[in-house]
C-alpha cells in the first residue's frame, strides 16, 4: 500500500516538475543605445569609440537570445514602456506622451506583470518600469503583488547639470538611486527565493535602472575606462541630405532645455547645428560611463541569482526603453523616428533553452516581448489582438520570437514599425524598418477617437538605404533611382504591421510550452 502511494506521489512530482513554472527576472534601463560589447561585430559596425565597457550585459548576452535587431515602437520613455507592457502599439494604447495613462485612454489592458500576478506570482516592481506619476497611474498598482519601490534618493539633482562623476567619498554616504534599486532587488531576491525554488510560489521581478538618461550621474571611477583623448566626435553632425523639416525634433524642446551647462550655452536646436566640440564630446564620455555603471548593477543582481541558485529556474531579459542621439545628425536625446532612437538593446536569457548563446539580426518589435515571455514561462500563448482591441484585456500585437531560439535564420517579420508625433499630435511620422531599408511618411494624424493616419496629406517622406548608408545621412525619397522601392515599401507601411508578420507558414509557438523543458 505503501509502496504504490509513494509510486503515484512520485509520478505527480515528476509530472510537476516537467511543468514548473519559471520565475522572471525583469530588467530596464532607462536610454540605452543598444552598442554594448555584445551587438559589435562586422554587421554592426559601431560610431561610439571607444567601445563601450560592458562585460555583464556582455555575459548575459552570451547565454540569451540576443536580438540585435529589436525596434521600440516610439522613442519616448512612456509610449515606448506602456507598449511593451501591454504588448499593444502606441495606436492601440492611445499613449504618445508622458501624461496620459493607458487605463484612461486606451482600454482596461493585462500587463507584463499583471499577467504573472494573476497567474499566481509574485509579483514585484521598482525603479522606472512603467513612466511614474500620472502617466501610468503612480506605477500602475494593479500590476504587482505589493507595494512599489522607488529609490528615496530618486532625483539626486541637486546641481541640475548635464552629467556630474560622483566620488566615492559622496556615495559612500548618499548612494547613487541605481545603487539603492539594486539593493532592494537584491534583498528581494533573497525574500522569495525559498518559497520559489520549493514551488510554493514564482516571482516576477521587475528593476527598472534610471540610468543612462540624462542628468549622467555615476561613479567617478568609470570615467577611466573611457580616457579623454580616446573619445571621439561623431561623424555625421549635420541632418540628412534633402531631410524634411518634419523628422527634425528640436531638442531645446524637450529635456536637454533644463540643463543649467545647456543654457549656458543656450543652442539654438535648429536643423544643423550643433553644440560645441568639447561639450559633445564630454557629453559623450559621460554617457559611456553611465552605462558601464549600469552594467556593473546589472552583474551584481545577476550574481545574487546565481548565490541563490535560482538562475536555473528564471528567466532573465533586459531591454531599453530607445535610443538616444548623441550628437549625430546634430541631435540630441531620442524624439526622432531615425535608427539611433528607435533601434534599442533587447535581451532573453532562457535557462536550458539559451544557454549557449543566439544571436539573431531578424527584425523583432518592443511588442514581442510580451508574448515570448509568457511561452517561455510555461502559459498558453496569447492571442493575436483584433483590429479593435480596446474592449480585450489580454491580447498581443507582437509575436512570441521563441522560434528564433530555435532557428535565429529562420524567416521572419518583413518589418518592424514605429512612429513619432509632431506638430502637437496633428501629424504622426510612421517608420518601417525592414531588412535594408528604414521609410518614412508624415501624414496628418486624426487622434480621438480614431487614432488614424490621413496618408491623403503627407508633411515629408524619407527612405534611407542602410546597405550603403547606415548612419542615414542620406534621404533617397525623391531619388528617381528608387522610385519603384519607395512605391513598395510605401505600400507596406500602409498596410502595416499585421501584413509584415512572419508567415503563417512557420509554427509561431511550440506545441505545449512544457515540451519546451523535455
Ligand atoms: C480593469 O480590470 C481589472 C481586472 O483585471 C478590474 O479589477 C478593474 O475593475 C477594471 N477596471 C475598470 C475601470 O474596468
Ligand atoms: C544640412 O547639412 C547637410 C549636409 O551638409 C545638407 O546637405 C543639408 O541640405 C542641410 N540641411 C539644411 C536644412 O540646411
Ligand atoms: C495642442 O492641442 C491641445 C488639444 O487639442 C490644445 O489644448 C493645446 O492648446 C494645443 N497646444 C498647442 C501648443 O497648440
Amino acid at each position: 500500500m505503501v509502496q504504490i502511494k509513494t509510486c503515484v506521489l512520485l509520478l505527480l512530482c515528476v509530472q510537476v516538475v516537467r511543468c514548473l513554472r519559471k520565475n522572471i527576472l525583469f530588467l530596464v534601463s532607462d536610454d540605452m543605445r543598444p552598442e554594448i560589447g555584445a551587438y559589435l561585430g562586422p554587421d554592426f559596425p559601431s560610431p561610439i569609440h571607444p567601445t563601450i565597457h560592458t562585460p555583464n550585459l556582455d555575459a548575459l548576452a552570451s547565454k540569451s537570445l540576443l536580438l540585435k535587431r529589436a525596434y521600440v515602437q516610439q522613442a519616448i520613455c512612456s509610449p515606448s514602456r506602456t507598449s511593451l507592457l501591454t504588448g499593444r502599439r502606441p495606436d492601440t494604447t492611445h499613449v504618445y506622451d508622458l501624461v496620459h495613462y493607458f487605463r484612461h485612454v486606451g482600454g482596461n489592458y493585462t500587463t507584463i506583470p499583471q499577467f504573472f500576478k494573476n497567474n499566481g506570482y509574485r509579483s514585484i516592481g521598482m525603479g522606472k518600469i512603467f513612466h511614474h506619476g500620472k502617466a501610468s497611474g503612480y506605477d500602475d498598482p494593479i500590476s504587482w503583488s505589493e507595494p512599489y519601490y522607488h529609490a528615496p534618493d530618486e532625483k539626486y539633482r541637486s546641481n541640475v547639470v548635464t552629467w556630474r562623476a560622483v566620488s566615492k567619498a559622496e556615495y559612500d554616504i548618499r548612494p547613487l538611486p541605481d545603487m539603492q534599486l539594486t539593493d532592494y532587488a537584491i534583498k528581494s531576491l533573497r525574500r522569495v527565493a525559498l518559497d520559489a525554488k520549493s514551488g510554493k510560489q514564482n516571482f516576477f521581478i521587475a528593476l527598472g535602472f534610471h540610468k543612462p538618461h540624462l542628468p549622467f550621474v555615476f561613479p567617478e571611477k568609470y570615467l577611466d575606462l573611457y580616457p579623454k583623448d580616446k573619445v571621439r566626435l561623431p561623424d555625421n553632425p549635420y541632418a540628412p541630405v534633402n531631410m524634411p523639416e518634419i523628422a527634425w525634433i528640436n531638442y531645446m524642446t524637450e529635456e536637454m532645455a533644463n540643463y543649467h551647462d545647456v543654457k549656458e550655452i543656450n543652442p539654438s536646436g535648429d536643423i544643423n547645428t550643433t553644440l560645441p566640440d568639447h561639450f559633445v564630446l564630454n557629453l559623450r564620455r559621460a554617457y559611456y560611463s553611465a552605462v558601464s555603471y549600469i552594467d556593473d548593477l546589472v552583474g551584481k543582481v545577476l550574481h545574487e541569482l546565481d548565490t541563490l541558485g535560482l538562475s536555473d529556474n528564471t528567466v532573465v531579459s533586459f531591454w531599453g526603453d530607445h535610443g538616444w542621439q548623441l550628437g549625430e545628425h546634430g541631435e540630441w536625446s531620442k524624439h526622432t523616428n531615425f535608427e539611433d532612437a528607435t533601434h534599442a538593446p533587447m535581451m532573453v536569457h532562457v535557462p536550458g533553452i539559451t544557454d549557449k548563446g543566439i544571436i539573431t539580426e531578424r527584425l523583432v518589435d518592443f511588442v514581442d516581448l510580451f508574448p515570448t515571455l509568457v511561452e517561455v514561462a510555461g502559459f498558453q500563448p496569447l492571442s493575436l489582438c483584433p483590429v479593435d482591441s480596446t474592449k480585450v484585456d489580454l491580447c498581443r500585437e507582437g509575436t512570441s520570437f521563441v522560434p528564433l531560439m530555435k532557428d535565429p535564420k529562420c524567416e521572419w517579420k518583413s518589418g518592424a514599425f514605429s512612429q513619432y508625433p509632431r506638430m502637437n499630435y496633428t501629424v504622426m511620422g510612421y517608420t518601417v524598418r525592414t531588412d535594408m531599408y528604414r521609410y518614412t511618411e508624415w501624414p496628418e494624424f486624426i487622434g480621438e477617437p480614431e487614432y488614424k493616419p490621413n496618408w491623403k496629406k503627407l508633411y515629408g517622406v524619407e527612405l534611407y538605404d542602410h546597405s550603403n548608408d547606415p548612419e542615414e545621412n542620406y534621404n533617397r525619397a525623391n531619388d528617381p533611382s528608387y522610385s519603384s522601392l519607395k512605391q513598395q515599401l510605401s505600400a507596406k507601411l500602409r498596410r502595416g504591421w499585421r501584413y509584415s508578420q512572419p508567415k503563417e507558414t512557420i509554427s509561431l509557438s511550440i506545441e505545449g510550452s512544457c515540451s519546451l523543458y523535455p
